[in-house]
């Protein structure tokens, strides 16, 4: 009878002994999770845009080719990848698309920063259906732009914590013809999603 109350108290002690190292346990994964491994928010910035090339010829046909370098960097503060999907990047001219070039999927890894880089022609054709193209060129001489780049992405930690981003970069670009030179005001933003 004495030997098994004394089994009893030794189950009954490693079971306690179990359930505190457990809660430990628990508790050091959530500050870890809290603190560490809750994913942050991608940052995301726009760069200006360059001009790569500028061509422009009014007569006898309008011929227009104007490449516009995109670089967005994103710093990934994350113990997990950024994963991003297949995006397109938009310049629209008065509210039209006129151009677009894709931007490949990749992962940025962890703690890392990453460049994207794009570049995007603008052709003529596009451009010369709009009635204002012609007055900009020759009255204005500035082409104003509007860049647009959206990134569907996951920030994953150990497959076990995920968390949607998005970002979206735009940009106002004017392209003084005379000068030939780009200037831009950029804006990026991230929203994440449980
Ligand atoms: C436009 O310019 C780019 C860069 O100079 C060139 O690669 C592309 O072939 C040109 N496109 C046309 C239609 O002229
Ligand atoms: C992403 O783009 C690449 C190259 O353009 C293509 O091979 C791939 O199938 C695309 N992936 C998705 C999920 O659309
Ligand atoms: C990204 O581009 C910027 C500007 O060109 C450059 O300073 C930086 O070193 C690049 N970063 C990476 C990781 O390539
Ligand atoms: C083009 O953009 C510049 C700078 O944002 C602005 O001052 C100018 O009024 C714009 N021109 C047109 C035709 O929209
Ligand atoms: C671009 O210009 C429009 C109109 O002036 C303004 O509402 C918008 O905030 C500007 N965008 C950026 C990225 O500066």
């Amino acid at each position: 009878m004495a030997g098994s109350r004394k089994g009893l108290k030794i189950v009954a002690a490693v079971t306690g002994i179990l359930l505190i190292v457990i809660l430990v346990v628990l508790v050091v994964l959530v500050v870890l999770f809290v603190t560490i491994l809750k994913p942050k928010e991608p940052s995301i910035f726009t760069k200006p845009v360059t001009l790569e090339s500028f061509e422009l010829v009014v007569t006898p046909v309008v011929r227009l080719n104007v490449s516009i370098g995109i670089l967005i960097t994103v710093k990934n503060p994350n113990y997990g990848g950024f994963k991003y999907e297949n995006s397109t990047a938009h310049i629209s001219y008065r509210g039209n698309v006129v151009a677009e070039a894709p931007i490949e999927k990749d992962t940025i890894p962890a703690r890392a920063t990453h460049n994207i880089t794009s570049s995007v022609s603008i052709l003529a054709d596009k451009l010369v259906t709009d009635t204002h193209f012609l007055g900009d060129v020759i009255l204005v001489g500035v082409l104003n732009f509007t860049s647009e780049a959206t990134l569907h992405g996951k920030v994953s930690l150990l497959k076990v914590f995920e968390m949607k981003a998005t970002s979206y970069s735009e940009c106002n670009i004017s392209i003084t013809i005379k000068t030939q030179s780009a200037d831009s005001v950029c804006k990026s933003r991230v929203e994440l999603k449980k």
